[in-house]
């Protein structure tokens, strides 16, 4: 079983948009596949899988209040299942929670992953992550064995992530000695320039980052255009058409998953 978890530094960057897409392509390849909301600042699985009874958030679990077959729902999708991030509120005290809770909650989170593999026979997780580097973000990219760095191209955005690589992602190299992680980088929404002296400028801009983020570990995985349909369909449709973003994404989720799962 693999464990994904999307992940960035920056806010807004498609990370929610990648999860739900990858976690449904899987699941349409047929891996019985779980995503998890894991943004406790800004949950949003609601609006792409709304529920048909009020769901036991994954934070449930993590506290022990919940088993974790209590937090998996079930989507209309075939083999994907969703669980959902605990109300604004809740989710906000267990972001300000400790050092030591959230060394429990990790404990939690990879008796859930075993659970998810040996109990309920998954056979991928996807983590929709909150940016940042919570403790909580932290812990499910601590727990993920596969990682997305999902970065927009603007330079301060790109500059700060780079920057922060070495803090983070040292500590995850330590809690894997066996060296099995794999962590990518995606660029997502990126221009498509019509006029002919900016697009190899842009070319070059992205040639440069993605062999410095190649040589601290993070290998290229795909860099996604700029596509405005995703945009109008993320504003139009309600609940959200996870079939339809998928399709608008197509070659590069299908990119993405094979990477994710070889
Ligand atoms: N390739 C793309 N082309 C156009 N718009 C995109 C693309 N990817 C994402 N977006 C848009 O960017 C916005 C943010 O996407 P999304 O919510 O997935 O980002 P996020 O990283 O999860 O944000 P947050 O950090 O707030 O959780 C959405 O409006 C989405 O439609
Ligand atoms: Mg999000």
């Amino acid at each position: 079983m693999n464990i994904v978890t999307v992940h960035s530094f920056k806010g807004g960057t498609g990370k929610s948009l990648l999860a739900v897409t990858l976690g449904y392509y899987l699941g349409q390849q047929g891996k019985k596949t779980l995503v998890i909301d894991g943004d406790y600042g800004a949950p949003c699985f609601g609006t792409f899988f709304p529920p048909t009874k009020e769901p036991t958030p994954f934070s449930s679990f993590l506290t022990g209040d919940a088993r974790f077959s209590d937090v998996v729902t079930e989507t209309p999708h075939s083999n994907l299942w969703v669980s959902y991030a605990p109300t604004p509120s809740f989710g906000q005290e267990i972001l300000r929670a400790d050092v030591k809770a959230h060394g429990k909650y990790l404990k939690r989170i990879m008796a859930g992953m075993k659970s998810a593999q040996d109990e309920l026979g998954f056979d991928a997780v996807v983590i929709d992550n909150s940016s940042g580097i919570s403790l909580q973000a932290i812990n499910f990219l601590t727990c993920s064995d596969r990682s997305l760095m999902v970065i927009r191209p603007v330079r301060y955005g790109v500059e700060t992530t780079y920057g922060l690589i070495d803090a983070i992602y040292r500590k995850l190299k330590y809690a894997d000695p066996k060296g099995a992680r794999r962590d990518f980088l995606v660029w997502n929404q990126v221009p498509d320039s019509s006029d002919a002296t900016v697009s190899p400028r842009i070319d070059a801009y992205l040639d440069y980052w993605q062999n410095k983020f190649a040589e601290a570990g993070i290998a290229y995985g795909t860099a996604i255009p700029y596509i405005s349909d995703v945009v109008a369909s993320m504003i139009s449709d309600n609940p959200l058409d996870v079939p339809k973003l998928t399709r608008y994404l197509q070659a590069h989720i299908e990119r993405i998953a094979a990477l994710v799962t070889e």
